[in-house]
């Protein structure tokens, strides 16, 4: 899976590179970018540092450029660098002193380049160089890279290069170093000496993923004290049983040992799994491997895990009274092919935490009581699986669970609720229910779950006609029922929410409404989201919640098209309103909500996507010419006719008593 996410980011990146390095493309960017401490200069065709990045930058991209040669004036000015990113810039030669003025640089990335020469001095200079990135970088071995002034190195990266074996690896000073990258090289045996340098190391982390190894010696790993280590998709040529012999005596946190899709099928006989009982290991990966000749002491050698990961491990049954995992905390079973939970025999795992069967390749059946030995399990994932419960869900099903906080069932077969559903389950805090269907046996299923946190029913068929559905959900603060159509479009219940006075976020997308009843949410007064989009409303109503103040309101993809900006006028500091995908109008009769936009950009979401229907425009771009509503001037013209006429009026009057006076 991995592998082939690995290859689309390098098709996409090499597309990407393609596509902007062409000279004709009119989208490829002229300038550098500003960003957080520094300059971003990448992909511009550039063959010097452009004078516009000012000599204090810390921070320096410059990747998808061209500097076939980097010298000692290259980045003379540069003096403050912390961090320069050379990814893909065609480098060849690496000549001395080349960061001689740059003491402070401590991440170097130098991804994709053909380095064919390294000189002895290259990396000298910087203080303390703390990473350094050479993956894809054509590096054969690892004596071609000069370590003397590499001794406070923490991470070294030379995946995908072609290094054929760990020569070189004494040079190196080991006494910082974190993590060791050596996935996808051409690496082909290990033997104790090869690793004799890093044996004093403690706690590093590294990586021979996807290497064809042909001889690893035995116990060369002996006393190595790690962190993490993988091996995964490291089988091609090797048996799994040699590879392990190699790995007898060492002390890791992680261990892989998977495979990738692309790899040939690797088949682990028990006898194999011996080497365990001579490897401490808390966290193991098994990802796509078979097990040959499963029975209850094939992981005997095991005791002391903590995590195992066995996604799609080709399982079907986990045998009765296995021995060797009763420490286990996390088990994932994801992507095998159970025909039952039951088969899973957890009885094997009585301390177990965190439990996930997902994305099962059949339909899930879930037998009564088969979680029942699992007392302290706390997350259960049987989404994606089909699970389908034997008799009504799930009291008998859950029985024992007392302390589960997180339940995830989406994704399984139509069902029907027992009454009461959870009670088995009383604590718990997040349960998902989305793309299921069940039938209610009774109208308040959540009535026990005081503690429930999160509910998520979108696309499950809920009727919300039944007002009493969310009672007992005193502390619930996020409930998702996208996808569950309103009978008649119309949400009238005003009742609906009242039982769940704390909730924050509210998804009631996709779900055909046309309008709501003004006082639906009125008692909802932490509510912080709402998302309606997807709907059918017709006009951007605000006046039925509890406070504009910290609201996120979602009306995208609705049907509105003039927004009365009484509506939106009062939206707070931190408010915003998403009105993207709306058919609005921009004329006149929308003036006021089109000038309140322009100057309220930051609360409206998704502004590019906000746009006129007619013209397709941004409405922040809307060039509109309203004058004054043809009331409003006829109103005005008469005020002024009146106050003209009684001016003169009082005018003539006074010039008349005036000349009467006068004439006295
Ligand atoms: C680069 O190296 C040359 C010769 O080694 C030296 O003369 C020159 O001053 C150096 N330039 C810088 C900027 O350090
Ligand atoms: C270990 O392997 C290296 C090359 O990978 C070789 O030079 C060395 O002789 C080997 N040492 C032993 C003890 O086999
Ligand atoms: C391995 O290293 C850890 C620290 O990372 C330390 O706690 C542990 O005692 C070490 N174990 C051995 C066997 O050296
Ligand atoms: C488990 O299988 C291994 C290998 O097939 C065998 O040696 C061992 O006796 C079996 N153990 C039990 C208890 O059946
Ligand atoms: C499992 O072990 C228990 C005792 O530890 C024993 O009573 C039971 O028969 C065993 N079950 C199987 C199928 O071996
Ligand atoms: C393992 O299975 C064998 C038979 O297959 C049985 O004799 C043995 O008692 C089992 N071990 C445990 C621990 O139950
Ligand atoms: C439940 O599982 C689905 C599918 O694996 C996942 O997308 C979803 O995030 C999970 N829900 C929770 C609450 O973890
Ligand atoms: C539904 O509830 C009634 C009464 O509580 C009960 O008799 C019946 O068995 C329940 N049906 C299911 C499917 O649980
Ligand atoms: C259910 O909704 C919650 C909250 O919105 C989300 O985290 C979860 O991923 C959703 N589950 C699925 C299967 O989409
Ligand atoms: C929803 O529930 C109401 C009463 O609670 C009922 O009248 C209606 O038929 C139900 N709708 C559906 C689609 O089941
Ligand atoms: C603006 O467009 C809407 C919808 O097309 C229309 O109802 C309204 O009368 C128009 N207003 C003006 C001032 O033209
Ligand atoms: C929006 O524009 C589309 C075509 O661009 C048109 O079919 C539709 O009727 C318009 N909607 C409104 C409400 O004006």
């Amino acid at each position: 899976m991995e592998m082939h996410f690995v290859f689309y980011m390098l098709c996409y990146t090499i597309l990407f590179h393609f596509l902007t390095h062409n000279e004709a493309t009119p989208w490829a960017k002229r300038q550098c970018q500003q960003i957080a401490n520094g300059y971003d200069c990448s992909d511009m065709d550039l063959q010097f540092i452009p004078d516009e990045v000012p000599n204090s930058v810390l921070i320096f991209k410059f990747s998808f450029n061209y500097l076939p040669a980097l010298y000692n004036f290259t980045f003379q000015r540069l003096n403050n660098l912390h961090s320069l990113d050379l990814t893909r810039c065609g480098i060849t030669f690496m000549y001395e002193d080349i960061f001689m003025h740059q003491p402070n640089l401590e991440v170097l990335i130098l991804i994709g380049n053909p380095l064919v020469f390294i000189a002895g001095r290259a990396f000298s200079g910087p203080l303390a160089l703390k990473y350094l990135s050479l993956t894809q970088s054509k590096i054969k071995s690892l004596s071609d890279i000069p370590s003397e002034n590499l001794a406070y190195l923490e991470v070294l990266e030379i995946g995908g290069s072609g290094i054929r074996s760990l020569d070189g690896l004494s040079n190196f000073h080991w006494q910082n170093l974190k993590s060791l990258q050596l996935e996808m090289n051409s690496i082909d045996r290990i033997n104790l000496t090869d690793l004799q340098p890093i044996h004093n190391v403690v706690g590093m982390s590294i990586s021979f993923k996807g290497n064809d190894f042909v001889n690893i010696e035995p116990s060369a790993f002996k006393s190595l004290n790690l962190s993490s280590l993988d091996f995964s998709g490291c089988f091609s040529k090797m048996t799994f049983s040699s590879v392990l012999r190699g790995l007898e005596g060492i002390k890791t946190n992680r261990l892989k040992l998977g495979l990738y899709e692309t790899d040939p099928n690797v088949h682990i006989p028990s006898a194999a799994l011996q080497s365990f009982c001579k490897i401490t290991v808390t966290d193991l990966d098994f990802q796509l491997q078979h097990f040959s000749d499963l029975n209850n002491s094939t992981f005997h050698c095991l005791e002391g895990l903590k995590k195992l990961d066995l996604t799609r491990a080709h399982l079907d049954l986990l045998p009765f009274n296995m021995t060797g995992l009763s420490t286990l905390s996390h088990l994932v079973l994801d992507e095998n092919r159970f025909s039952d939970v039951c088969h899973i025999n957890t009885r094997n795992f009585p301390v177990l935490t965190h439990l996930s069967v997902s994305g099962n390749s059949k339909q899930l059946g879930f037998s009564n009581g088969c979680l029942e030995s699992l007392r302290v399990l706390e997350e259960l994932d049987l989404s994606l699986s089909l699970v389908k419960p034997i008799g009504p869900c799930c009291n008998d099903q859950l029985f024992g669970l007392g302390e589960l906080k997180l339940l995830n069932l989406s994704y399984s077969s139509p069902m029907i609720w027992s009454s009461q559903p959870f009670s088995a389950t009383p604590q718990l805090e997040h349960l998902d229910f989305s793309h299921s269907l069940y039938t209610l046996n009774d109208s308040s299923p959540f009535n026990n779950l005081q503690s429930l946190r999160t509910l998520n029913l979108s696309w499950s068929n809920t009727n919300l006609t039944n007002i009493h559905i969310f009672n007992g959900l005193k502390t619930l603060q996020l409930l998702n029922l996208k996808g569950n159509p309103i009978q008649g479009g119309v949400l009238t219940e005003t009742e609906l929410f009242k039982s769940v006075p704390l909730l924050e976020t509210l998804i009631l997308s996709s779900c055909k409404i046309t309008a709501f009843e003004e006082n639906l949410f009125k008692g909802l007064t932490h509510l912080r989201q709402v998302d309606l989009s997807e709907n059918k409303l017709v006009e951007l109503s605000t006046s039925g919640f509890y406070s504009l103040e910290f609201l996120q309101l979602n009306f995208a993809s609705n049907a509105i098209v003039i927004v009365d900006v009484g509506s939106v006028m009062n939206l707070g500091k931190e408010s915003t309103v998403d009105l993207s995908y709306n058919p609005l109008v921009c004329n006149c009769s929308n003036i006021q909500f089109i000038n309140w936009v322009k100057k309220n950009t930051i609360k409206v979401k998704h502004l590019m996507e906000t746009v006129c229907n007619a013209t397709r425009t941004r409405i922040i771009d809307a060039k509109l010419q309203c004058g004054f509503p043809v009331g409003v001037l006829a109103f005005v013209i008469i005020l002024i006719v009146i106050i003209i006429a009684s001016a003169i009026f009082c005018l003539v009057r006074r010039i008349r008593s005036y000349s009467r006076y006068t004439q006295l």
